[in-house]
């Protein structure tokens, strides 16, 4: 079995991919701006994930922008049928420390259509509204979304960075299969949304599932991992993965040593007395 597919299969709506995702955040370059400094390295990133058994893969037209999604289309396409590719759009980038929210319909309507051209689909799996837009109400850019998915353009429909209450709003427009916000062993203010998803049945996808590599330098964690046989990453995405079973981390990185080490997290059992002394 590959090492990903270790942590055992997730539905997102009546698609199935393994519990342990890869975020392809990291292949861009410095300030998730611009190409990578090596783009025939970050293409073979991004085979080794699915190589791994990464049968999700997550992006956004906002990385790069639209670096990510050309470089997952460049690396996999044709695309294995088994692999799922979930976008996000909903932010824009005016430069390399800006992420603006842009929730307005027409932006949405042409970020689904470039996220549709640059994956080289023409539906798209799993598309996230990556931030609700402070000065757009959230129902229009929902509604917005759900009638792209009616017109075929989406498959299925995600969210992110919400409250229970916007994820409720969202769910009374359209079916919810997943919702991807901050969450950590470093971070766990987000235990709302957490229950709101396992009450609902909706994946839950921890941004940060290694809080940036913060939660690595924890002395608790480095403890456990040498008590395993373990890494740091490799107990905190374990850790995730035992939190909840609509748990799905989308470790990132832009190395392949990196990715083969968190792949191996989904072997990592930890024990009641770790699971105690982490949380
Ligand atoms: N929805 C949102 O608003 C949002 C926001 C942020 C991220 N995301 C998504 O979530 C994914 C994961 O988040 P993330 O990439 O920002 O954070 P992360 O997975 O928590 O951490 C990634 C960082 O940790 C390092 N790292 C990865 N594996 C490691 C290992 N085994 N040992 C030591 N360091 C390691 C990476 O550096 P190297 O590249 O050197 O390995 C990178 O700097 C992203 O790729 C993206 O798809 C979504």
């Amino acid at each position: 079995m590959k090492p990903a597919a270790m942590a055992g299969p997730i539905k997102l709506g009546d698609l199935t991919v393994n519990r342990l995702g890869f975020g392809a955040m990291r292949v861009t370059g410095p300030d998730i701006w611009g190409d990578p400094p090596d783009r025939v390295a970050a293409r073979e990133v991004l085979v080794r994930a699915f190589e791994l058994g990464h049968t999700l893969i997550d992006t956004a037209d906002s990385y790069g922008p639209y670096v990510s999604e050309t470089l997952i289309a460049e690396a996999l396409y044709p695309y294995p049928r088994e692999l799922v590719i979930a976008t996000k759009g909903g932010l824009v980038r005016p430069g390399p420390k800006r992420w603006d929210e842009c929730g307005l319909p027409e932006h949405l309507r042409q970020a689904v259509d470039g996220s549709l051209r640059r994956l080289k689909v023409e539906r798209i799996d799993l598309y996230q509204l990556h931030a609700p837009d402070p000065y757009v109400a959230f129902a229009e850019s929902m509604s917005t979304l759900a009638e792209l998915q009616r017109a075929g353009k989406i498959r299925h429909l995600g969210v992110s960075n919400v409250t229970v209450k916007q994820l409720n709003e969202a769910r009374t427009i359209a079916p919810i299969v997943s919702v991807q916000n901050r969450y950590n062993l470093e971070d766990q203010a987000d235990e709302d949304v957490l229950l709101a998803c396992e009450e609902a049945g909706i994946a839950y996808i921890p941004w940060y599932p290694l809080g940036a590599g913060k939660a690595l330098q924890s002395e608790k964690v480095k403890r456990i991992a040498a008590r395993l046989g373990a890494t740091p990453a490799q107990v905190a995405l374990a850790w995730l993965l035992a939190r909840s079973p609509v748990m799905l981390p989308i470790p990132g990185t832009g190395s392949i040593t990196h990715a083969e080490e968190n792949a191996g997290a989904a072997s990592i059992r930890l024990l009641e007395v770790d699971l105690v002394e982490l949380s």
